[in-house]
């Protein structure tokens, strides 16, 4: 079974062990192609059924649950896995009837060992630059993909190389990738000028760049899609609702479920929504003007993951959209935090850029684009502790612009008993008068 590199626009093929990212021909992006007649033979619902619960490296991750759809040739004992995926799938009827719908799950990628999805992507994308003979890796990043690198990196014995904007980084992720042992380097640039300098860089010095513009990181991302789907029991849902950055989930979501669909492992392709912070919508812009071109735009969000004017899987995205009838959405950075205080206050939690699912169910179940009766799975793609100065901030109502609607106060007491019963009195009262 043979896989190949091929480039979404004009179809030249390379050699899976070519190291590149974008077509040598036309500069198309391109996507790692798995022979699908070959995979037809072997890959089947009960296959991936019988690995669930393997306790055997690499099957009991539930990225390699899926190897002959991610990297069928890799020899088991070369893959760096720590191992991820198999989140939690959660059906919760309070976040449903908040945003309007019948039946709501939230897929949750912040339980990776990293703290977010990016960890489906880098057990990929380590895997292969090992692979290839790579010994230094490197990402431009707003925090996740550099707390991943970091830890895939030195799990494979090679040097990972991070590239920061100076500011805007949630300190939870830039402390992972500093003790994870990477070299980290902050940058006078934003996340979009940082990724250009990265391929500059690595293009001069041989670095492998593990940004999701490597077609491996996304064949690992794509299993969010096929665990989301083996969770319901193969049953397909109405709708995917994903947060977009630099678009590298949605654009590994329709590669995906266009598999499975190929593969008959599903029968239907669900409709993605795709939802942009509002000060970061590129994409949105494109999807408004029915995807003429990308105009770049500088970004700024309190969602700092999403924090990107020029998403460099922009072509790739507008496929997935065609593939599954999909919608782009942007939500303001209010709506944003209001929705992540209701999946907090529920136990589940996630970073700013997660609660653009939910935001964004809500949003669209108020245009009426998700009906009230759709079946709906949002992906939270990162963890609550990830970014703790935004949760703070917002519980203590001091964000510029934005007036939380869901505060949880933080008290403050004496050493004195009577102060502190009075306070959870009134604190009781306050909960039973909501
Ligand atoms: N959510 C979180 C928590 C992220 O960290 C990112 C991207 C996204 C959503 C957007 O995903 O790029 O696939 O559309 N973070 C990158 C990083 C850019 O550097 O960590 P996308």
């Amino acid at each position: 079974m043979t896989s190949r590199l091929q480039c979404m626009d004009c179809t030249t093929t390379y050699p899976i062990d070519t190291v590149t990212y974008t077509c040598a021909a036309c500069g198309g992006l391109l996507d790692v192609q798995h022979d699908l007649d070959a995979a037809k033979k072997t890959v089947s619902r009960a296959l991936f059924d019988d690995r669930l619960g393997s306790l055997s490296a690499p099957y009991n991750s539930g990225v390699w649950r899926y190897k002959e759809l991610v990297h069928p040739t890799v020899p088991d004992e070369q893959v760096v896995s720590k191992p991820e995926g198999n989140t939690n799938l959660y059906h919760v009827p309070e976040l449903a009837r908040w945003s309007g719908v019948d039946t709501l799950y939230l897929k949750h990628e912040g339980e990776n060992p990293t703290g977010s999805f990016k960890d489906r992507g880098m057990t990929g994308g380590v895997t292969h630059a090992r692979l290839l003979g790579m010994t230094r890796v490197a990402c431009a990043s707003t925090g996740n993909t550099s707390a991943s690198l970091a830890a895939y990196a030195t799990q494979a014995g090679l040097q990972g190389i991070i590239f920061f904007e100076n500011k805007n980084i949630a300190l939870g992720k830039l402390s992972q990738a500093i003790a994870y042992g990477a070299t980290c380097v902050q940058i006078n640039a934003d996340f979009d000028r940082n990724l250009a300098l990265v391929r500059e860089v690595a293009e001069e010095t041989g670095i492998y760049v593990l940004n999701s513009v490597n077609p491996f990181r996304l064949e690992g991302q794509k299993t969010i899609m096929f665990e989301t789907i083996q969770q319901l029991r193969w049953q397909v849902p109405d709708w995917i609702v994903v947060p977009g950055g630099n678009l590298g989930n949605s654009s590994a979501f329709g590669k995906g479920l266009n598999e499975f669909y190929q593969l008959g492992l599903i029968d239907k392709m669900p409709r993605i929504a795709i939802i942009q912070a509002a000060g970061a919508n590129p994409l949105y812009q494109s999807f408004q003007r029915d995807f003429d071109d990308l105009q770049p735009i500088k970004a700024q969000t309190i969602a700092s993951a999403i924090k990107i004017g020029n998403p460099v899987n922009y072509k790739k995205a507008v496929r997935t959209l065609r593939w599954t009838n999909g919608v782009v959405a942007e939500v303001t950075d209010q709506q944003i935090m209001d929705a992540k205080a209701q999946i907090d206050g529920r136990g589940i939690g996630c970073e700013p850029a997660s609660a653009c699912s939910l935001a964004g169910v809500k949003k669209l179940v108020a245009e009426g684009v998700i009906g009230r009766g759709d079946s709906v799975v949002g992906v939270l793609t990162g963890h609550l502790l990830k970014d703790p100065d935004a949760t703070i901030s917002y519980h203590t109502d001091s964000l510029n612009n934005i007036r939380a609607q869901y505060p949880n106060r933080l008290h403050q007491a004496e050493g004195d008993a009577a102060q502190i019963i009075d306070i959870l009195n009134r604190a009781r009262s306050a909960e039973y008068a909501d």
